[in-house]
């Protein structure tokens, strides 16, 4: 995706060769306008294949999720990563470890927003490792749902999440695919 491409390229941090920083427009400041183009190329993406629900994870998936459902007209449903107070029962719950952090989390999902009949889309900002989507896949295999695909806005193409996905028949969209991070310089894959 051209647009977010050039932003990344703009205002994208290098920060080492495995980490780029995009809280200038993702992950703590959120352009709207970028938004809503990454909303309609997901649901460009995902037109015509019946999806009933968005599945992300907080916080930073939820703006790309919220936009993509707007255009999809479907609703969202964030993963929660910390206890809340009000969601307390009847949860779907997966380990996810982030190999970045070098923490597991539990995350969880009320029962009562997914069903056997859904056809889910998983959409998250990054893909590293990609831990992340299979506790959401996760999540809603444990619904008896579908899940038809994965999004995602910003892939590290140079790190094992995509083929891992891959290989367990996920369909995988990425909107920006990043080759290499190295000597502080981002390259996307040519595709
Ligand atoms: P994985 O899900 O693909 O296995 O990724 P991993 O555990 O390695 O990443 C954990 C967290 O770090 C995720 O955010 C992920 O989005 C983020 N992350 C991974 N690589 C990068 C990167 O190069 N740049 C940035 N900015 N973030 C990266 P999180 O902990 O869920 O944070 P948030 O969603 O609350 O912002």
């Amino acid at each position: 995706m051209q647009a977010l491409e050039q932003k990344i390229l703009d205002e994208g941090i290098v920060l080492s060769d495995q980490v780029l920083k995009v809280d200038a427009f993702l992950n703590h400041q959120i352009d709207p306008v970028l938004m809503q183009q990454i909303g309609q190329e997901f649901a460009r993406r995902f037109k015509n294949t019946g999806i009933t629900k968005i599945i992300t994870i907080e916080a930073s998936g939820i703006a790309p999720a919220v936009m993509a459902g707007l255009e999809l007209g479907v609703p969202v449903i964030f993963a929660r990563k910390y206890q809340s107070l009000t969601l307390k029962d009847d949860l779907y719950r997966s380990k996810v470890f982030s190999f970045t952090k070098q923490t597991e989390s539990t995350i969880a999902i009320s029962r009562k927003h997914l069903a056997a009949h859904d056809r889910a889309l998983v959409i998250d900002d990054f893909l590293a490792n990609g831990q992340a989507a299979l506790g959401l896949a996760d999540l809603i295999h444990q619904a008896n749902a579908e899940v038809i695909g994965i999004g995602i806005v910003i892939e590290k193409s140079f790190q094992p999440g995509r083929q891992l996905l891959l290989d367990q028949g996920y369909r995988v969209e990425s909107l920006a695919r990043i080759e290499s991070l190295a000597e502080g310089l981002v390259t996307f894959v040519k595709e």
